[in-house]
């Protein structure tokens, strides 16, 4: 299951940069099916966002996090820059650094100049995303080595015997916020998981999109440019396209919503009139006005996040919030 595949770095066989491995743990293409089929039987119906990220949902995630209406890539990228120096101090040196939902890597290029890891395992479920940023990575740090993973990280991991490498703790890293594409429910029990891969000298950095004015909120999310609607809507393209459906785009549109007493947005994609789609021969009925929920993104107080990490095992060490009190990054340790 788990195969080495050679990359090399910038794409080109003339780069003399390191030679870095992808470990394949992807999820097998029939579970895309189950768990598409399951959420369109659900009531209500859902669809789980992991599968926002074919190649085309990267790109559209990567033109969100530039909108002027998506703050949290920008704070949480300027805090980084800004702290990671003093983080990095928090956290001596050596670790093994992993990462989940690694993506472009950019804010973590920051925390590696300072961070001074053993070596890195960014895990990702977007294979693409993963294997371009890891190249990216491996030019511009050649003495580090990285043994990325391509995998659903909410499912156990398989970590890989680093041979070579001699790392005296271990740091998880999981930034943008994408813990709040979890209930408090699922976050608690993602966080338990953590701290057992952490191990006893562990710590985690976790990035937390904040509360904040429900209109900033609701303007991140539904932007003007469309951008958000397009990611969104890009679900039914890849389901289209992977698993022989015929949903009409055009028939079906963009919902968010920032929910105050759940404290999280909510992305839905709202049919807009009573029709039946099929998916690899299944057929489902859509009512006028009914939804699919795409997407959760949890906001944290400071404290809230705090109980929750503490319910989960961890000591909560330190945090760091930008100026405006938009997006925290947590120093949880073991
Ligand atoms: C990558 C999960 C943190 O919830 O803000 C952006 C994804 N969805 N716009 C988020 C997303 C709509 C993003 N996360």
């Amino acid at each position: 299951m788990t195969s080495g595949i050679p990359v090399r770095a910038g794409g080109s066989p003339a780069a003399d940069a390191p030679a870095v491995s992808v470990l394949d743990q992807q999820p097998a293409a029939e579970r895309f099916l189950e768990d598409v089929l399951a959420g369109l039987g659900a009531t209500p119906k859902a669809l789980p966002p992991k599968y926002f990220y074919d190649a085309r949902g990267c790109a559209l995630f990567e033109a969100i996090c530039e909108l002027p209406e998506y703050y949290p890539t920008r704070v949480e990228l300027a805090l980084m820059r800004d702290c990671a120096a003093d983080m990095a101090a928090q956290l001596s040196q050596g670790a093994l650094l992993i990462e989940f939902g690694s993506g472009a890597s950019v804010k973590t290029e920051v925390l590696l100049r300072t961070l001074h890891p053993a070596a890195y395992v960014p895990v990702d479920i977007a294979a693409d995303a993963l294997r371009a940023s890891t190249a990216r990575l491996a030019a511009t740090f050649p003495a580090l080595p990285i043994t990325a993973i391509c995998a659903d990280y909410m499912q156990p991991l398989r970590m890989p015997e680093l041979a070579h490498v001699r790392a005296s703790h271990r740091v998880i890293y999981f930034p943008g916020s994408t813990i709040g594409n979890l209930t408090m429910a699922e976050a608690q029990d993602f966080l338990g998981r953590a701290r057992s891969l952490a191990g006893a000298q562990g710590a985690m950095l976790v990035g937390v999109d904040l509360k904040k004015d429900p209109q900033v909120l609701h303007a991140a999310y539904n932007d003007a440019q469309g951008v958000t609607a397009e990611f969104n809507l890009n679900l039914l393209r890849r389901i289209n396209r992977m698993l022989a459906a015929d949903f009409d785009l055009d028939q079906f549109r963009h919902v968010a919503f920032y929910d105050a007493a759940a404290g999280r947005i909510e992305m839905h994609l709202e049919s807009l009139r009573a029709q039946t789609v099929t998916v690899s021969g299944r057929t489902f009925a859509f009512a006028a006005g009914e939804r699919m929920h795409t997407e959760n993104s949890c906001k944290y107080s400071i404290e809230q996040f705090q109980r929750l990490a503490q319910a989960a095992g961890f000591r909560p060490a330190q945090v760091w919030v930008d100026a405006d009190r938009q997006f925290a990054v947590h120093l949880l340790r073991v």
